[in-house]
């Protein structure tokens, strides 16, 4: 395994991060909303480097179809536990690839009418995409390799890793 992302750079990106959607959300009460597994290292350093108010919830999806696909659709496996109308919500994500998830999930939230709806993710692969998905905030634009570490694994294996490895 070569390292890709050090502890170090990992903690300064996520910092910056922090610092900017702390300032966009300034003075109001911001939803995470973690997409189980992988995200939930990133969210919870995420977290604790955000100064506005903030509470914590957790989605887990499936895709059915072919994956592959652009009509390959998401069902919630673990669905939120809070409502979401009326809030500001920002959906955290630790990799973008096909685009597909976030694609899905995006709308499958926004019909529930919260106040605004963003998405952090901390790793992007532009090159993978099959759908058109941008995030609203990004912390690494990387190459197609397979990653694992800091929430990422390999058959669940890797995700205690605090650095992010190209697994070779
Ligand atoms: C990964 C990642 C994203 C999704 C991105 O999750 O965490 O949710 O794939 O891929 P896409 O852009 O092609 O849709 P995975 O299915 O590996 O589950 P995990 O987070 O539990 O490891």
């Amino acid at each position: 395994m070569k390292v890709l992302l050090s502890e170090k750079q990992i903690q300064q990106r996520v910092g910056t991060l922090a610092r900017k959607i702390s300032k966009d959300f300034s003075g109001r009460e911001v939803l995470l909303i973690g997409i189980l597994k992988g995200a939930f290292i990133f969210m919870a350093d995420l977290a604790r480097k955000m100064t506005p108010p903030v509470k914590m919830d957790f989605v887990r999806v499936a895709s059915y179809g072919s994956e592959t696909q652009s009509s390959g659709k998401i069902k919630f496996t673990k669905d939120l536990e809070t409502p979401l109308r009326g809030k500001d919500a920002l959906i955290v994500e630790d990799i973008i690839d096909s685009g597909i998830t976030l694609k899905h999930l995006y709308q499958r939230l926004k019909a529930r009418k919260p106040r605004s709806l963003k998405v952090v993710t901390l790793l992007d692969k532009p090159g993978r995409r099959q759908v058109n998905f941008q995030a609203d905030y990004v912390g690494f634009q990387i190459e197609n390799h397979f990653v694992v570490g800091y929430g990422l694994d390999c058959a669940e294996e890797y995700r205690n890793l605090r650095a992010i490895y190209v697994l070779k």
